[in-house]
């Protein structure tokens, strides 16, 4: 059997647990999560797991990168389960603060976010989004002082805005990126995947398509602008409301249309029934 990870829910806890995992220079690694972990959280851990000795998880629904009329009263919240899948990977230590914990009354800080947090992709449609992860991201960095943080590359321009944060503001943590895991039908994991219906579910699919299909013209040295509403048309025919589909360099995120200027990476996000998905992929 697995030993059980210790689980601390208040800073000074925290605090000494922390103190007890560095003990003897051990390095530490932290994966920040929303909880309602799936495949793609436990190859976080894993990289976790290779980068550092100790891996702490936050499990942490964060209020503050939803806006009012998104989902954060029925996030999935799968407490138990959670525990068992990370103890089954031997995690060190789980953070699990509570709202008041993160957020006393009279909170008045936040994180101002700009460069990749203004590159007009999910900034457009969540405005609210990259001050909330920045400030709750800055947070746990400096609560768990991690030497690594491991976070999806499915977050793409999330990953993009909490590597130009710990850079700026000399966090000393080494923020590393995770490849995304897909289903076998290539559909990117994601704890909101839970929302689709069997037939979302099955439409689903054509996220990944099309991300491949343009990346494959591009490759091929079609017209970007051509390659890319081809996606988008794929993506529209099957039933999605289309926030995004568009071709980016992969670092700076700035619009780019051949590979003169740099790599490129293709970012999607649209919306079917109620559920909002994003995925990308590199060219
Ligand atoms: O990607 C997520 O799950 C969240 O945005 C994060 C990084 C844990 C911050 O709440």
């Amino acid at each position: 059997m697995s030993p059980s990870p210790m689980i601390v829910r208040t800073v000074p806890a925290l605090r000494r647990a922390i103190e007890g995992l560095r003990a003897r220079k051990a390095t530490t690694a932290l994966v920040p999560t929303m909880g309602a972990l799936h495949d793609g959280h436990v190859s976080l851990v894993r990289l976790a797991k290779r980068r550092a000795k100790r891996v702490i998880v936050s499990i942490f629904v964060n209020p503050t990168q939803f806006a009012p009329t998104e989902d954060f009263g029925s996030y999935p919240r799968t407490w138990k389960a959670d525990v068992a899948k990370l103890a089954a990977e031997d995690v060190d230590l789980i953070w699990n603060p509570d709202v008041k914990t993160m957020y006393p009354v009279g909170f008045a800080t936040r994180i101002l976010t700009e460069g990749p947090a203004t590159a007009n992709l999910e900034d457009r449609f969540r405005p609210h989004f990259f001050g909330g992860v920045a400030t709750v991201v800055g947070k746990l960095f400096t609560q768990c002082r991690p030497d690594f943080a491991i976070f999806g590359e499915k977050d793409f321009q999330q990953l993009r805005v909490v590597t130009q944060m710990a850079g700026d503001l000399d966090l000393g943590v080494k923020v590393v990126g995770s490849r995304t895991v897909r289903e076998r039908d290539g559909l990117a994991m994601s704890s909101r995947n839970v929302y689709l219906t069997p037939e979302e579910r099955s439409s689903a699919t054509v996220l990944y398509r099309a991300m491949k299909q343009s990346a494959a013209r591009l490759r091929a040295g079609d017209d970007a602008e051509a390659a890319m509403a081809g996606g988008a048309e794929m993506i529209v025919s099957a039933g999605f409301a289309l926030d995004y589909f568009e071709v980016r360099h992969a670092e700076t995120l700035a619009p780019i249309a051949s590979f003169k200027d740099g790599p490129m990476r293709i970012l999607v996000a649209a919306k079917i029934g109620k559920t909002r998905l994003i995925d990308n992929i590199g060219v």
